[in-house]
């Protein structure tokens, strides 16, 4: 049979640890470390955190074992999936070129931000970033961020870094490189909050992260709570559908996404710890938003002993978490262009690395030459932040949960998540069927409606 032999032709991840190093390293990125302590510093500490929580279990978790699910059904690239699936109608194809733009759109955003962390590794280093005044390390990333020179050196530098791994392979490039990497990002990070828990505002800083203050939360607040819900676990555009492609077909799919979950959402919570007593221990201010990774961060570590170390390992952090989480948004094109069009991975790579500059550049020079360049009010850097995590994931994760739950249908998923009956999770499935079918869909349409205040 020819998809036999295509199933056989197809790279795929090669053991159990492999997979959860892989879909672990897409959902752990800059979204733990940067918009997660940023987001709950912003929009009430815990309350925020709550939402998020509620979020992920009603909408985020669900859809990432759908992805996972349908893409391990069809063996196939996010697009392609659901032609194999449903091969009556081609619409629902949709879904999956949504996702391909979607990721050229985070990519183009995220690379950026992740060139300044891979930056201010070198900077830290150097100790040109370093001071315990924020005036001085506000200056610094300013200057940074403002050379468009620099920007799009750094933006080039991580998306070729990032392509070089690409073309190595699923086996050989992403889980390898995942495989080493995960075990180092939980060292440094569990190293770098016992620090912090050892400073004098440890208790105030905890008390911020885990004491919720609802006044704070509002339409808006809850659709960035549930967009960070997607952006996190890297769902509602086919990154997901992707990687399933690649899963062994004796894993199981629900106690994988659980897993991946919870220990997503213990860096996140461990982040958060490494940062808070941190900041409230020198009297920073938790609402610094996005900043407090450039700016606060620096200030806050250079004044304790061995402050600069821990600067410098905070990025090496960072470095190791985005370069997970962006192979898993490339790879999403890279797979479609291979499997369409049947291009080598070089090609298919170095396709998207250079469309990724383009796009990327308009992100890059948002805050020097492109400032003044706005849609809706959004430097292009916001507005492909905001448009991925608000509308485009949110969206995509609707129409899986459709599509799985209304299309495909009970069935299939049954035979699916059961590893075609090998697995006895059946009330499991059930749940999982039911929510999909109904919570999920209804939570994303309310909570889009209100966010985006159409009702
Ligand atoms: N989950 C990643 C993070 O938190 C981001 C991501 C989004 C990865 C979408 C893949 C797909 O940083």
């Amino acid at each position: 049979m020819e998809t036999t032999k295509a199933v056989k032709a197809r790279d795929s991840f090669t053991t159990g640890i492999g997979v959860i190093a892989a879909t672990l390293g897409s959902a752990v990125g800059l979204g733990n470390i940067w918009k997660f302590p940023a987001l709950a510093g912003l929009n009430g500490g815990a309350a925020f955190i709550i939402i998020y929580l509620l979020s992920t279990l009603m909408a985020g978790l669900p859809v990432m074992i759908a992805e996972l699910m349908i893409g391990r059904r069809s063996r196939s690239d996010a697009l392609t999936t659901f032609r194999v699936l449903h091969p009556k109608n081609e619409t629902w194809s949709l879904i999956g070129a949504a996702g391909v733009l979607a990721a050229f759109l985070i990519l183009a955003f995220y690379t950026e931000v992740a060139g300044w962390v891979f930056a201010y590794i070198f900077k830290a280093a150097s100790g040109s970033v370093l001071s315990t005044d924020p005036q001085v390390t506000s200056a610094a990333f300013v200057k940074l961020i403002s050379d468009p020179v620099q920007s799009i050196f750094w933006q080039c530098f991580v998306l070729i870094f990032v392509g070089a791994i690409i073309v190595a392979g699923v086996s050989k490039g992403i889980e390898k490189t995942t495989k080493r990497l995960m075990p180092v990002l939980f060292l440094i990070l569990v190293m770098i909050g016992v620090r912090s828990l050892m400073l004098p505002g440890a208790a105030q800083g905890l008390d911020f992260l885990f004491r919720p203050d609802f006044s704070k939360v509002t339409g808006a607040v809850v659709l960035t709570a549930m967009g960070l819900a997607f952006f996190k676990l890297s769902v509602g555009m086919g990154t997901m559908i992707t990687y399933g492609s690649y899963f062994r077909e004796d894993q199981n799919i629900p106690l994988t996404a659980l897993r991946v979950m919870l220990a997503d959402l213990t860096v996140s919570i461990l982040a958060g710890i490494a940062i808070f007593p941190a900041v409230f221990t020198y009297g920073f201010k938790p609402e610094a938003g996005p900043s407090l990774l450039f700016i606060t961060i620096p200030a806050v570590f250079s004044q304790m002993p061995f402050g600069n170390l821990f600067v410098v390992l905070f990025f090496v952090l960072g470095a190791i978490a985005s370069t997970g989480a962006m192979l898993s948004i490339m790879e999403v094109p890279v797979a479609y262009l291979h499997q369409r069009f049947a291009f080598t991975r070089f090609k298919a790579t170095a396709l998207t690395v250079v469309l990724l500059a383009l796009i990327g550049s308009t992100a890059a020079l948002s805050n020097s030459v492109l400032a003044d360049f706005k849609v809706f009010g959004l430097t292009m850097f916001d507005l492909y932040d905001f448009v991925t995590s608000n509308v485009l994931m949110p969206v995509g994760g609707l129409f899986i949960c459709i599509f799985v739950g209304w299309v495909w249908g009970e069935e299939k998923v049954r035979a699916a998540l059961s590893n075609d009956g090998a697995l006895q999770n059946s009330a499991m499935i059930s749940v999982f069927f039911f929510i999909v079918k109904y919570v999920a869909p209804l939570t994303i349409i309310v909570i889009l409606l209100r966010g985006l205040k159409i009702i």
